[in-house]
């Protein structure tokens, strides 16, 4: 009994740890925030607003998916005025699906 009750518990746990990632908003909020600005609206220096702008609002979801996998550095690099890469976020395909999703979704409201 004891241990069903410690499965159960387990069980739930995960199912809430995916949930909190999955949120393409939160994932947002957790991950690109402190660069791109809690709005998106983009910081000077930092990196460029992702509300408005035409690559997120016009762009494919795939290519906007794999600048979030990989990143932009180096000779790819677009903005000149943002002296810093683009990072790899580390997340997964699914996850970063969401952000994309939340990026060319609810962001731009
Ligand atoms: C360390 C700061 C930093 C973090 C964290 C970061 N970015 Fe970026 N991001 C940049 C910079 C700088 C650029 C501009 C790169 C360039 O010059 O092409 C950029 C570019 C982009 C672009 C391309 C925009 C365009 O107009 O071409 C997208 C899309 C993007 N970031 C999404 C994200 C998402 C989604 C996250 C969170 C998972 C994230 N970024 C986290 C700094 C960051």
């Amino acid at each position: 009994m004891r241990n069903i009750i410690w499965l159960v518990a387990l069980i739930v746990s995960f199912a809430f740890a995916g949930t909190a990632l999955a949120d393409g908003a939160a994932t947002f909020k957790a991950k690109c925030a402190a660069c791109h600005g809690p709005k998106g609206e983009g910081m000077k220096g930092m990196a460029p607003a992702q509300k408005g702008n035409k690559f997120i609002t016009e762009g494919k979801p795939e290519d906007i998916k794999k600048i979030i996998l990989e990143g932009r550095a180096g000779a790819a690099k677009k903005y000149k005025e943002f002296p810093i890469d683009m990072p790899k976020s580390g997340l997964s395909d699914a996850d970063a699906a969401d952000v994309v999703k939340f990026l060319q979704g609810d962001l731009q409201k």
